[in-house]
């Protein structure tokens, strides 16, 4: 178990566009079991490899009966390298949002309601899902970390970015 350390808003590496995956290795595959452990013990709902200082196109993410989530339909847990997003219409919804390299604080953000994606699981094998709702939001969150961009960014009011401890009734939590 290697909890690694969360890079915080502001390190340089959360802004770079991390690099595509290129073997399917035993390399990938201790990444992806410190991504794990890392998220579990922090209860985030998903991960981006650069998050633990590594610029390579990986996210992984889970929602199961989260104690933060309460009020969310559950997402499989899903490891998923080099994502392709194509979001299906026009139509997005604003959310709350937090991440775990901005901790404490909340955002309300825009995301597309439905979108496929494609990209590799673990050890090479094609995924291809549609979804929509929370599930496509979690995903937009974490492929937004492989281009360098945080919630932060996306928020359209700042008047609906603060702390978790006091926006309170205000928010219904949404993913780390
Ligand atoms: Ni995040």
């Amino acid at each position: 178990m290697t909890v690694r350390r969360v890079l915080k808003m502001g390190e340089p590496l959360l802004e770079q566009v991390a690099a595509p995956v290129e073997r399917f290795d035993a390399e990938l595959q201790a990444l992806v079991r410190d991504m794990d452990d890392t998220m579990r013990s922090l209860n985030g709902a998903g991960i981006a490899a650069p998050q633990i200082g590594v610029s390579l196109r990986v996210v992984i993410f889970e929602v199961a009966d989260n104690p933060r989530y309460p009020h969310v339909s559950p997402v499989p847990y899903t490891v998923l390298v080099n994502p392709q997003l194509t979001p299906l219409g026009s139509e997005q919804a604003e959310g709350w949002e937090g991440c775990l390299s901005v901790p404490g604080l909340r955002g309300l953000v825009p995301r597309y309601t439905r979108l496929r994606y494609r990209g590799s699981g673990l050890h090479g094998e094609p995924i291809d899902r549609t979804v929509e709702g929370f599930h496509a939001r979690v995903v937009q969150h974490e492929v937004d970390h492989l281009d360098g961009i945080l919630y932060p960014r996306r928020i359209q009011d700042l008047r609906n970015f603060g702390f978790e401890d006091v926006l309170g009734a205000r928010m219904t939590p949404m993913p780390d």
